[in-house]
């Protein structure tokens, strides 16, 4: 994972979302990252340092005239060897001293004092009508324009029973947030659609065909690329997955529908990504209504009819988007793959062998293009879709 190595100093400010970023610090030190939590005084009235400590497994700083810094200069010792900065969550009042430049506690102090190159990200989290003022209104302003880069907050029923802005990101999607941190962003700028997943293919209306694809490989790919700076759309068929943040999802059953979503969003795309298990086939004589056992035990007999190629179609078009097609095989996956990228007719095709990987969290990868073929993993898939994003990105810039 891209959080390997890393050390970030989680600066926690008051408010209730305190208890979410305890299981924050769970999931930025199971991706790998070191975490030095400094909390303000506020922070304390929601959570204890005990439990950040615990769970961070490092002492936890909470004054500037800590005993223990032998120096006493805890503000710069923190941030010098840090690799960025998160807040969460950031209350009003903590980006109120942020933009104004204020630093009478620990965390505002180092946050003045960090270098300049060190990121700074912060998740606001407060009530709709704190979000909504002016003044947090203007100071987010200041910030930006100071370059530090805000993490949500999102829409929804917030602590104190009102509704709307101002809720912190949930942890999976501030996590991501992070891991963007550290992302280049070589696709700034682009826009890429990405198929993932597999479709479902009516035979009536309570039963269908499907297939074993989860989606992993697909969602990864919007989500790094996401990380990466572009802009995504996923189409997706039907899975257990949430969209990633920033994503914009589209969601569909068939391979018919699948093929009409993509084709009316293609022509604003830079990059098209295939990653979806489309059908080949769907029913032919599908029924309207549920069909029914026969008393004789005779059997439904399917007819099917060929889906139409989406990839295929894509990379035929006049303007076509940079496109990368996938193949999961069961077999002789370096002749096929080859085979597989010429028929498609598109400059890269990234095999794998299925259906092992199917739900899996790991997964290797073969890179077939007009030159050869390359090998990629075995990785984590979040792992693997990063580097094939970076792969493509550059890919796609040498032939632009
Ligand atoms: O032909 P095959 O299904 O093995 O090709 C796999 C690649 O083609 C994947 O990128 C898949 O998303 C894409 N595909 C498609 N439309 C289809 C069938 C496959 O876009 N009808």
């Amino acid at each position: 994972m891209n959080l390997q190595g890393k050390r970030l100093v989680l600066g926690m400010s008051g408010g209730i979302a305190c208890y979410k970023v305890a299981e924050l610090v769970r999931s930025l030190k199971k991706a790998g990252a070191s975490v030095q939590v400094v909390m303000t005084d506020a922070a304390q009235h929601f959570i204890t340092a005990v439990t950040m400590q615990a769970l961070s497994g490092q002492t936890v700083y909470d004054s500037q005239w800590d005993a223990r810094i032998a120096n006493n200069m805890a503000h710069i010792d923190l941030t010098r060897d840090a690799d960025a900065i998160i807040i969460a969550p950031a209350s009003a009042d903590f980006l109120g001293k942020l933009a104004h430049g204020l630093c009478d506690d620990l965390l505002s102090t180092l946050c003045m004092a960090r270098p300049a190159h060190l990121p700074l990200l912060a998740a606001p989290a407060m009530n709709v009508e704190m979000w909504q003022n002016p003044a947090l209104q203007r100071n987010l302003r200041l910030l930006q324009a100071d370059g530090v880069l805000l993490a949500g907050p999102d829409a929804g029923a917030q602590a104190c029973g009102e509704h709307g802005m101002g809720r912190m990101l949930e942890p999976p999607d501030l996590l991501q947030e992070i891991e963007a941190l550290f992302m280049p962003k070589l696709l700034a700028g682009k826009r890429m659609l990405v198929t993932a997943g597999p479709t479902f293919e009516a035979i009536d209306p309570v039963r269908g065909i499907t297939n074993l694809s989860s989606g992993k490989m697909g969602y990864a790919i919007a989500r790094a690329a996401r990380a990466a700076g572009a802009e995504v759309l996923l189409v997706s068929g039907p899975t257990a997955l949430s969209a990633p943040y920033g994503v914009q999802r589209i969601n569909v059953q068939s391979a018919q529908q699948m093929h009409d979503v993509t084709l009316s969003h293609i022509a604003a795309q830079d990059l098209f990504v295939a990653v979806a298990a489309v059908a080949d086939w769907r029913v032919a004589n599908s029924s309207e209504q549920k069909l029914k056992k026969d008393a004789a035990g005779k059997t439904p007999q399917l007819e099917f009819v060929q889906n139409p190629d989406i990839l295929a179609t894509v990379a035929a078009l006049p303007q076509a988007p940079y496109c990368v097609g996938f193949a999961a095989e069961s077999e002789n996956l370096l002749e096929y793959g080859a085979q597989k990228r010429a028929r498609k007719g598109v400059p890269l095709l990234v095999g794998n062998l299925g259906p092992q990987t199917f739900g899996q969290d790991h997964n290797s990868l073969v890179l077939f293009d007009a030159d050869g073929h390359k090998a990629m993993g075995p990785a984590d898939k979040k792992q693997l879709a990063q580097d094939l994003v970076l792969e493509i990105a550059q890919r796609f810039k040498a032939q632009a």
